[in-house]
């Protein structure tokens, strides 16, 4: 999964991950179970490998502050249209920053981000992200990880669980067992909820998947 893949499916417009809704997940642990309103502007949601998700729009519009990395420019430059968010851009460094109200998204490779350039952190929203990537990868991804986050900050971090031999990923399977592999020495691990999610995803069923579930952890970095 290199950085000519992602690009290829941006300009190809392959992103069947995209979801027009916000995800289910973060409505319900950032909203209904949320932090009451008058505290959301001071906690700052790092969403990592964050594509031009909704999600972030939503955080931003229920209180709360964001910072958004993405590889691809054509995909942060396609949020700001979609979301009409006024921002302004700084093109100095390696990493592109994009600065809207309550929003910053630095354009360019998560594995060379460091703690000064995404700021002050309380939370994560990690969809899509972690099972985004190979198995080597995901190491070096919750390594970074690591080293980015400071104790105390939160992480709602959602996996899919399928037999890895029915499809070739990504989205690749991760499970249980592996989330701790990657995060037990440095983060409390809390498993929130699983549940079956094959029916409602036929792009999968079509690549031949007979099972599939989804698994929202909070993770908190120790
Ligand atoms: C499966 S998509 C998920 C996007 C988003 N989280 C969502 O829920 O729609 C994975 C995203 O990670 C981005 N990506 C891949 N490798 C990356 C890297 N090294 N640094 C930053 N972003 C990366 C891709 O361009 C792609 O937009």
């Amino acid at each position: 999964m290199d950085h000519d893949f992602w690009q290829q499916r941006w300009q190809n417009n392959e992103i069947g991950f995209h979801q027009e809704t916000i995800n289910p997940w973060l409505a319900y642990y950032y909203g209904e179970k949320g932090a009451p309103a008058e505290k959301r502007a001071t906690l700052r949601v790092f969403v990592p490998l964050c594509g031009k998700s909704r999600d972030m729009l939503w955080l931003v519009q229920n209180g709360y502050r964001v910072v958004g990395n993405e590889l691809c420019d054509l995909a942060v430059r396609d949020f700001f249209k979609e979301s009409k968010l006024q921002h302004s851009v700084d093109y100095a460094g390696e990493h592109t920053h994009y600065q809207g109200d309550g929003i910053d998204i630095l354009q360019g490779d998560f594995f060379t981000l460091d703690r000064e350039q995404i700021g002050e952190v309380s939370d994560v929203f990690d969809r899509a992200a972690l099972i985004a990537l190979p198995p080597d990868m995901r190491r070096q991804y919750a390594g970074k990880m690591t080293e980015l986050l400071t104790p105390g900050t939160r992480m709602l971090l959602v996996t899919m669980t399928y037999p890895q031999q029915e499809m070739d990923g990504p989205p690749f399977s991760v499970d249980e067992e592996e989330v701790h592999a990657l995060y037990a020495e440095n983060f409390g691990i809390d498993k929130l909820a699983a549940r079956n999610t094959l029916q409602d995803e036929p792009r999968f069923q079509q690549r031949g998947l007979t099972a599939l579930s989804e698994t929202a952890y909070k993770l908190t970095r120790l």
